[in-house]
């Protein structure tokens, strides 16, 4: 008969430290979740402690804590028991996510100049040519190659995101934390997540507007791994835009139009917005740009053409790709699957994942 081998606690700690709390992305160690570890005959017990008590994702945590603990030689049995953290412990956890800071518009990661994370703020000059359609499918294209993404829909009397993305339900609130809900690994905030329903209308002033906006910027747990994080505007250069501009100066932002000549001095004001507030035009991205019913058909210009070349050398900035309309893009929209999810090699979801490939080499992943 051969003996078990002796199980440390050190090996049980260091197993869980592959274990992640899935929505603020840490491990379970770092968080100090495990609150308790014992070790009779083979048998591992374990306690951890989850942020708040009914969380969404017990079980998903209790499975991972299980899984990681049997893969550990001489293992025969794994207990799990799942308690909930007191206001203390959970005040000191939100202390440590948000680095130790205090002043609040430092305690996301990316306000500061050596966050890892980019952002890309898509805007327009008219409504509707296309720029949350364009962020939701940029995310997911970002996402296919391997970066993490988050969203936050900035255009608060008209978001569209979560329908977008197919994404219903409320954030996680640690005290006043607030924690993205997540679809695909995209993750994302907008106010749709917090009115009662979609119909509900925004009918806010600027302040308000002002104090949404930093709080998604500012206190929500995006993670400090976050690589990019996309943000939708509303069209124009209204209140929101000036927002944004002012919590996250130098934000690199790109311009989405249609090809239509006579909107090239309407999309002209949001980039001349950005240069006066200091923002980083990095390109142009036309959308609606033709049609073409079948690979056969010739293209139709619906929408005129040339606008996006037009206003790309207006600006002295790259085109960076050129969109073509089609129904499955529209028809994504609504039912919550962007056309890079379900169709990535049609020729609408390829000019997508190569503008994400061109922003990519624009805006590298800091090193270190
Ligand atoms: N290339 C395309 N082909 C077909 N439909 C498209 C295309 N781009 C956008 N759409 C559709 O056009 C509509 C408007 O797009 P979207 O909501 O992305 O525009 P927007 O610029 O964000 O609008 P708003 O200014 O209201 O925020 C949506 O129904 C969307 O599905
Ligand atoms: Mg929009």
């Amino acid at each position: 008969m051969t003996a078990n081998p002796q199980i440390s606690r050190e090996q049980v700690l260091a197993a869980l430290r592959d274990v992640q709390d899935p929505e603020l992305h840490k491990s379970i160690v770092e968080l100090d979740m495990v609150k308790d570890i014992q070790i009779r005959d083979g048998v591992v017990s374990v306690e951890a402690l989850l942020t708040i008590g009914g969380c969404p994702l017990r079980d998903t945590i209790q499975s991972s804590i299980e899984e990681q603990i049997r893969q550990l030689p001489g293992v025969r049995g794994v207990q799990v028991q799942l308690g909930v953290m007191t206001q203390e412990q959970r005040q000191t956890l939100i202390t440590k996510l948000r680095g130790g800071e205090v002043s609040p518009m430092h305690r996301s990661s990316f306000l500061t100049a050596d966050s890892p994370t980019r952002i890309i703020v898509v805007a327009s000059g008219k409504g509707g040519v296309g720029k949350s359609t364009v962020t939701v499918n940029l995310a997911v294209a970002l996402r296919r190659l391997g970066h993490r993404v988050g969203i936050i829909d900035a255009d608060v009397y008209g978001f569209s995101i979560p329908r977008m993305l197919g994404l219903t339900g409320q954030p996680t609130m640690v005290d006043q934390m607030i924690i993205p809900l997540e679809k695909d690994g995209i993750r994302v905030m907008s106010i749709g997540f917090l009115l009662p329903n979609e119909g509900e209308a925004v009918i806010w002033r600027g302040p308000m507007l002002h104090k949404t906006l930093t709080t998604f910027i500012g206190e929500v747990h995006w993670g400090d791994d976050l690589e990019y994080l996309l943000i939708d505007l509303p069209p124009g250069t209204g209140d929101v835009s000036i927002t944004i501009a002012q919590t996250l100066p130098q934000a690199p932002m790109v311009i989405v139009t249609t090809p239509q000549l006579a909107a090239v001095n309407v999309a002209q004001r949001a980039a001349r917005m950005a240069e006066k507030v200091n923002m980083e035009v990095l390109g142009i991205i036309e959308n609606m740009s033709w049609f073409q019913a079948s690979p056969a058909d010739p293209p139709v210009y619906i929408f005129g053409r040339g606008g996006g070349l037009r206003l790309a050398e207006l600006l002295g900035v790259p085109l960076l790709g050129e969109i073509p309309l089609d129904p499955a893009i529209r028809e994504g929209s609504d039912t919550g699957e962007p056309i890079v999810t379900s169709h990535p090699d049609s020729p609408a979801g390829r000019v997508f994942r190569q503008v994400a490939a061109r922003l990519v080499e624009r805006l590298p992943m800091k090193v270190g």
